[in-house]
């Protein structure tokens, strides 16, 4: 698929803007600040409803104004629809071919994106909830669904740790109602596990050879989807896990009241990266932490096109300047022609892809983009 038009009104810095792009390669370049990110932003925005760099909306209206307007032209193989999101200080309207949706999920997921930014290299040393946001967001765009179930979970486990924080220590501590919510909290947890494995192992198996590729022959990467407690199998079936957490949650009762908080389950899960069978956590080395994040988008591209017939729109906020010559070539001609490409670079002298020459190229200065001639010739 690709994004065809672009407009915003009111958008983080920009009053007024229309974009068209290209089939492939679009770079967007100026000085720090001046709007290029906001650009990639406003495209995240469109496939999933929000921002991937604040949890705030409003924070995406122009300051000083009441509301914010993105709206995209996308084309697939087979139609072409509008997509528009109105962010206001009351909340957010979706729109897809020009009709509201009741639920955000029935918009989530019609554009779908791969955003590689400097942050993800947290993917490999960061924290768990750092990983598990990366299966999240892409789950999210895939399987809709999954976003519902998540946000239930969320739900449920709020309202069983403000039970144990408020009644952990009184005698009004009511059983059967805490059963009933713990009994909730697992039938949620057991489908979250479900897509989280299954998404898992299909990423790892698009990897592996990405990586060998990229690592030239060196190194093997491994990926498990690991359980918050050594005494939960992920492999075994639905009924089964449902009595493993059921027992778990019994044997820690005590515990949990003990320190009011829900102690186990896909809120504290992880996603185990190894390299030759290492921990990447504790044993990459710089250069194989960039290829690894590397290998996990490429593959993130791949795994999107298996499940939705139709490769994604990447989106390259400065990470170029991350990535040695060598792997810039593997992954600019890995996406050739394949992949709409839109990329972020405070300047273009540096690079020195053999794409640029057919690159539409885009100058960003303070909320203003005028297209550059193309560097043909
Ligand atoms: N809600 C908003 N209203 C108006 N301006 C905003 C808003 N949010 C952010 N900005 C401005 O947008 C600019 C940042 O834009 P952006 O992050 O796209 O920069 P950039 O071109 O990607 O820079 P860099 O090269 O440093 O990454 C800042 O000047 C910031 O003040
Ligand atoms: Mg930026």
């Amino acid at each position: 698929m690709r994004l065809k038009q672009l407009n915003l009104e009111n958008f983080r810095n920009y009053p007024q803007l229309n974009l068209e792009f290209n089939h492939g390669l679009t770079i967007l370049t100026g000085e720090n600040a001046q709007g290029k990110t906001n650009l990639l932003e406003a495209i995240f925005l469109l496939s999933l409803a929000k921002s991937h760099r604040s949890n705030h909306d409003n924070e995406m209206i122009r300051w000083h104004e009441n509301s914010a307007r993105v709206t995209g032209l996308v084309e697939t193989e087979h139609f072409e629809f509008p997509l528009e999101l109105i962010l206001t200080n009351k909340g957010k309207k979706a729109k897809y071919n020009h009709l509201e949706q009741a639920k955000l999920s029935h918009f989530i997921g019609k554009l779908n994106v791969i955003l590689f930014a400097p942050e993800d290299m947290q993917l490999i040393k960061g924290s768990p909830a750092f990983r598990r946001k990366f299966l999240d967001s892409e789950l999210g765009q895939s399987h809709p669904v999954y976003l519902n179930e998540l946000l239930e979970y969320n739900r449920i486990l709020k309202q069983r740790n403000t039970y144990l924080k408020q009644y952990s220590h009184s005698n009004q501590f009511d059983n059967v109602y805490f059963s009933i919510l713990t009994q909730q909290l697992i039938d949620r947890a057991v489908s979250i596990v479900r897509y989280r494995s299954n998404f898992v192992t299909s990423l790892n198996q698009l990897a592996q050879p990405i990586h060998q590729a990229l690592s030239n022959e060196r190194d093997q990467l491994g990926m498990m989807y690991l359980a918050s407690s050594s005494h939960l199998d992920y492999q075994v079936d639905e009924a089964e896990l449902k009595s493993q957490f059921q027992a778990l949650f019994e044997c820690s009762f005590i515990r949990e009241k003990d320190q009011a908080t829900t102690l186990y389950g896909p809120h504290r899960d992880d996603l185990g990266l190894y390299i030759n069978d290492k921990k990447a956590v504790d044993f990459a080395s710089q250069g194989q932490q960039r290829t690894t994040v590397l290998s996990l988008k490429l593959a993130e591209i791949e795994l999107m096109k298996e499940l939705k017939g139709e490769y994604p729109i990447l989106l390259l906020d400065d990470v170029l300047s991350e990535l040695d010559d060598a792997r810039q070539h593997l992954l600019m001609s890995y996406i050739e022609k394949k992949v709409q490409t839109f990329l972020t670079t405070a300047t273009i002298q540096g690079l020195k892809l053999h794409q640029l020459s057919d690159a539409d190229i885009f100058y960003v200065e303070n909320a203003n983009v005028y297209k550059g001639e193309s560097l043909n010739g």
